[in-house]
């Protein structure tokens, strides 16, 4: 090989174990993902979260599950514990979370897009918390996995965002109580999968559109306490 060539070649190994470097992590990026977790969590009244320590696997902490062959974390359920705090941004280095259920506590504030990072997600559950002034981000559309979507009484406002019809698996989308505003977008009905579409107690207007009747698995659908017009 000539000077540039190895040159050359160096600089591509460079690349490759730099984004190696990038890429990679293990159950030490978890567990750091999980602590870093509570220092954002600024009351927990019932201790749930004591046996967070790194003196037991975090397989053994209370809420979490890894997955029995990577032995990573697979699941992050918090729900009902009443716990207060907002979400870390390092919990988007869970990189094979398949389930993150945090509802039913007072979590608050804005919701990091590092979980845009979570392309395994398939349960995403924020339902009753306290996310007020905060629109549903736009980025939970590329959470391409998603089965399982469920932001029920919080107060988030603004309009859906479009790229949630994206999400060719959801078969679950609950949006109930909020103050969700703006027309259900025709384009709803690319959600082929949709079984259940919960959007009541909102302040959505307009005529309900025809897409909808479209949508042949599903099963329930709840749009009543707003102001929609129109029927199919
Ligand atoms: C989890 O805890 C149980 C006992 O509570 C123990 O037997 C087991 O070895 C622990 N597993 C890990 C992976 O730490
Ligand atoms: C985890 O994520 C945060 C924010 O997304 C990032 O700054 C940090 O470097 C990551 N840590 C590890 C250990 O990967
Ligand atoms: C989300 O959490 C709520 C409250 O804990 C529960 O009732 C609901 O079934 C969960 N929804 C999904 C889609 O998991
Ligand atoms: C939906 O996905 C396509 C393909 O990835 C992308 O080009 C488009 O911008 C997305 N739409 C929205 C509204 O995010």
């Amino acid at each position: 090989m000539g000077k540039a060539s190895v040159l050359v070649f160096l600089l591509l190994l460079h690349c490759f174990m730099g984004s190696l470097a990038w890429t990679h992590t293990n159950i030490n990026t978890d567990i750091s993902a999980l602590l870093a977790l509570t220092s954002y969590i600024t009351s927990d009244p019932y201790d749930f979260l004591a046996d967070w320590s790194v003196s037991f696997s975090p397989c053994n902490w209370t809420g979490v599950r890894c997955d029995t062959y990577h032995r990573r974390v697979y699941s992050l359920n918090l729900g009902g514990m009443e716990l207060k705090g907002s979400i870390s941004p390092q919990l988007g280095n869970l990189s094979i979370l398949v389930e993150l259920d945090l509802s039913d506590n007072n979590f608050y504030g804005q919701i990091p897009e590092d979980l845009v990072r979570l392309r395994n997600l398939k349960l995403f559950n924020l339902s009753y918390n306290d996310f007020h002034d905060e629109q549903v981000p736009t980025w939970i559309g590329s959470l391409s996995s998603l089965v399982q979507l469920n932001l029920q009484n919080n107060n988030f406002n603004g309009f859906i965002p479009l790229s949630l019809f994206n999400l060719s698996s959801l078969e679950i989308l609950d949006c109930n109580f909020n103050f969700i505003e703006g027309a259900i977008p025709l384009e709803v009905g690319r959600l082929e999968q949709l079984k259940i579409l919960r959007l009541a107690g909102n302040k959505l207007s307009g005529n309900i559109p025809h897409t909808i009747s479209s949508l042949s698995s599903l099963e329930l659908l709840s749009l009543s306490y707003n102001s929609l017009s129109g029927m199919f």
